[in-house]
């Protein structure tokens, strides 16, 4: 029996070239930018303390790491621990599996991209179940028409997988979505990756390895339940950030209340989530008061 491990590590990667969000990324990071009333970041973030995973690392580049720091802190006000990291150069991915090699202390641990949302309604019991009993990496997949824009995976006729980068034409529609687990054999293929012809390191090469060593389980996420989304450049969070309203609205929810999640899953105690939102008067901060306010002395 191949051992089992909780995940309560998770690495966020927020940094690269953000080309296609200039000006914006001239000076701060895309992650930092809105959907409606929270920056991006927030709601991969959510992914991880929905889901058990309270141990937050940040990989950004340098000077964008003082507005990580400005906006999430210690974590203390939301029951987690955000440390942070600085990427000299956007290397690629996989640099974050060499990058965070020290912080998942050998344990295996979730990397999330910092710019893709992913929500919906069993997506959470999905990440929980694999978080709680991890056994090999984990790569999860969605379906969707735009296979031009992702890596897809592809099967072949001998039933092998294979992941391909951006296909100009498949057959196949799974897409690899930003959120995966790994362990310590992934990071010591990471360590060994040469740089693509775009000079990056390749997750999609690192993944293709793990697949051809039988060291990677592929999970298929419900599209007809779950919501996936590229937060990549300025059209596409436009339109995400409507459809999101849209759902909240009808669910009269949100989606990545970071302060409600952690009360909600007991992170915190009452006072600090009360202490944390008194006097504040944003949209994001008003929903909480209105919801919550008449919780205030009960058990
Ligand atoms: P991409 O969107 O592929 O790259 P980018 O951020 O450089 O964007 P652009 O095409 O606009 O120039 O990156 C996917 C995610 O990974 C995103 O959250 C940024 C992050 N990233 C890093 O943190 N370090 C890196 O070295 C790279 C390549 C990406």
């Amino acid at each position: 029996m191949m051992k089992s491990h909780k995940i309560t590590r998770g690495i966020i990667l927020a940094g690269g070239k953000g080309t296609r969000f200039d000006p914006f990324t001239r000076y701060t990071s895309k992650h930092l930018l809105p959907i409606n009333d929270k920056p991006i970041v927030y709601y991969p973030i959510s992914n991880f303390i929905k889901n058990g995973i309270n141990k937050i690392l940040i990989i950004s580049d340098k000077k964008n790491i003082r507005d990580y720091r400005r906006l999430l802190g210690s974590g203390k006000d939301i029951g987690v621990s955000f440390t942070y990291k600085s990427q000299n150069k956007p290397r690629g991915l996989p640099e974050a599996l060499i990058l965070g090699e020290k912080f998942s202390k050998n344990e295996p641990f979730a990397l999330n991209l910092g710019d893709h949302i992913l929500f919906g309604k069993d997506i959470d019991i999905v990440l929980k179940k694999i978080f709680n009993n991890n056994k090999l990496n984990t790569i999860f997949t969605i379906k969707h028409t735009k296979t031009r824009e992702y890596g897809v995976l592809e099967k072949d006729y001998k039933g092998q997988y294979k992941i391909v980068e951006k296909p100009k034409k498949t057959n196949f529609r799974d897409i690899v979505v930003g959120i995966y687990t790994y362990n310590k054999d992934a990071i010591k293929i990471a360590k060994k990756l040469k740089p693509s012809k775009r000079k990056e390191l390749e997750i999609t090469e690192l993944n293709n390895i793990l697949i051809n060593q039988k060291k990677i389980k592929i999970v298929r996420l419900n599209n007809k339940k779950n919501f996936w989304f590229d937060a990549g450049d300025a059209d596409k969070v436009s339109k995400i950030s409507s459809i999101i309203k849209n759902y909240e609205k009808k669910n009269k929810i949100q989606i990545a209340n970071l302060n409600e999640i952690a009360l909600l899953k007991k992170l915190i105690s009452k006072k600090t989530f009360f202490k944390t939102i008194k006097n504040k008067k944003s949209s994001y901060f008003d929903y909480l008061r209105k919801k919550y306010e008449n919780n205030k002395n009960k058990n």
